[in-house]
């Protein structure tokens, strides 16, 4: 018998309905329209209303990704996320019972940015060793929760929202197969992504916490070089691991954070720029739910078609990598 391999079947995705544009950010804090628009790509982002957390995006998308794949139960979930709703215990077995899925198996992924690549490796991995036949893998974050309204180096770039896929055991064959992973990290640069307090590391230092140490730090500079190089990296092990010549690549999926990293991916590898899915513009970055989001709008956008050979990469704290590839299957994306 044949090792399954996991297939894409329904897409869903979750946005707050509340727009929060450049405009309004350059009233209160010391930037500009034009700096974010120019400097990222970004125009406006999404945010929560007061009471919204992860588990409630994750439940939305999860059940809109269900829908899709006109499926009522799954054998495991994850959740990938940087803003789970408590740090314990995880937000997936609350999102499962929410979803009235039963008493199956659930887990958070915590990669940050990569998340959602991680999280789709691990779900086809269960898939390949037949712990599961059916997987729900959903990206949710709110990371207005996290975010220190005062910092512009981090307030301007990221937004909430969720997406989830459904994945069914199949064979490499078919559209929608997932065809190969490439996952990395390294902890040496564990600081460029970080919220210093609120974990064990500070506990231990004996000291009361610091209220500010609980937000949301990064050095944009190093995580752009890091973020450019270890995407094109891993894109390119797994493009020639899986045999796809570069230009067969239809469409690039990358980590929504900055349109200029995407399109300095896309350059290194030497996928055509207009390849690239984008749609950071409309939602920021929303490192977790980031590339199902993309793939949700591509799809919509009519940017995303059967039969597409698409290429996926991402880069997050940790620092962790990791690309995918599939062809994209036929599915309504909702
Ligand atoms: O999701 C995980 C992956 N994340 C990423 O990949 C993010 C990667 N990094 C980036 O996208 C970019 O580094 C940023 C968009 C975060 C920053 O862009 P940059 O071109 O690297 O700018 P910078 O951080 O080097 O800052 C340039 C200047 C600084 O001023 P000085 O030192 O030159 O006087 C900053 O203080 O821009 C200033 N600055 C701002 N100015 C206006 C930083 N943030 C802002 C802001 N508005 N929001």
């Amino acid at each position: 018998m044949s090792t399954p391999t996991a297939v894409l079947e329904g897409l869903g995705t979750a946005l707050p309905p509340r727009v929060v544009t450049n405009a309004e950010l350059a009233d209160r804090l010391d930037t500009s329209d034009e700096w974010i628009r120019s400097r990222t790509g970004i125009s406006e982002r999404r945010m929560v209303a007061p009471g919204v957390a992860t588990s409630d995006l994750a439940v939305e998308a999860g059940e809109r990704a269900l829908k899709s794949a006109n499926v009522h139960e799954v054998d495991l979930v994850v959740v990938a996320t940087t803003t789970p709703d408590h740090p314990c215990p995880a937000t997936a077995p609350d999102v499962a019972s929410r979803l009235g899925l039963g008493p199956v198996p659930a887990y958070d992924m915590a990669a940050v940015c990569s998340g959602f690549v991680y999280a789709l490796s691990g779900a086809a991995g269960a898939i390949a060793s037949r712990q599961a036949g059916r997987v729900l893998v959903i990206g949710s974050e709110t990371f207005s929760s996290i975010i220190s309204p005062e910092d512009r180096s981090t307030a301007v770039i990221f937004g909430d929202g969720a997406g989830a896929v459904v994945l069914r055991a199949g064979s490499a064959g078919e559209p929608g197969s997932l065809l190969g992973f490439d996952l990395g990290s390294d902890g040496a640069l564990a600081d460029l992504i970080k919220i210093p307090g609120s974990g064990s590391r500070q506990r231990a230092t004996g000291l009361p916490p610091d209220p500010d140490d609980s937000w949301f730090t990064m050095q944009g500079r190093p995580v752009f070089t890091n973020a450019v190089k270890r995407m094109a990296g891993s894109a390119d092990a797994l493009l020639k691991r899986i045999g796809w010549p570069v230009d067969s690549v239809d469409r690039f999926v990358g980590h929504q954070a900055n349109v200029r990293i995407l399109h300095a991916v896309a350059e290194q590898l030497g996928v055509p720029a207009d390849r690239a899915v984008i749609n950071l513009d409309k939602v920021g970055n929303t490192s977790a739910a980031s590339i199902p989001l993309a793939m949700g709008a591509a799809v919509a956008d009519g940017d995303l078609a059967p039969g597409d050979r698409v290429l996926i990469s991402a880069f997050g704290g940790g620092v962790t990598w990791g690309s995918a590839a599939l062809v994209w299957p036929d599915l309504t994306a909702l």
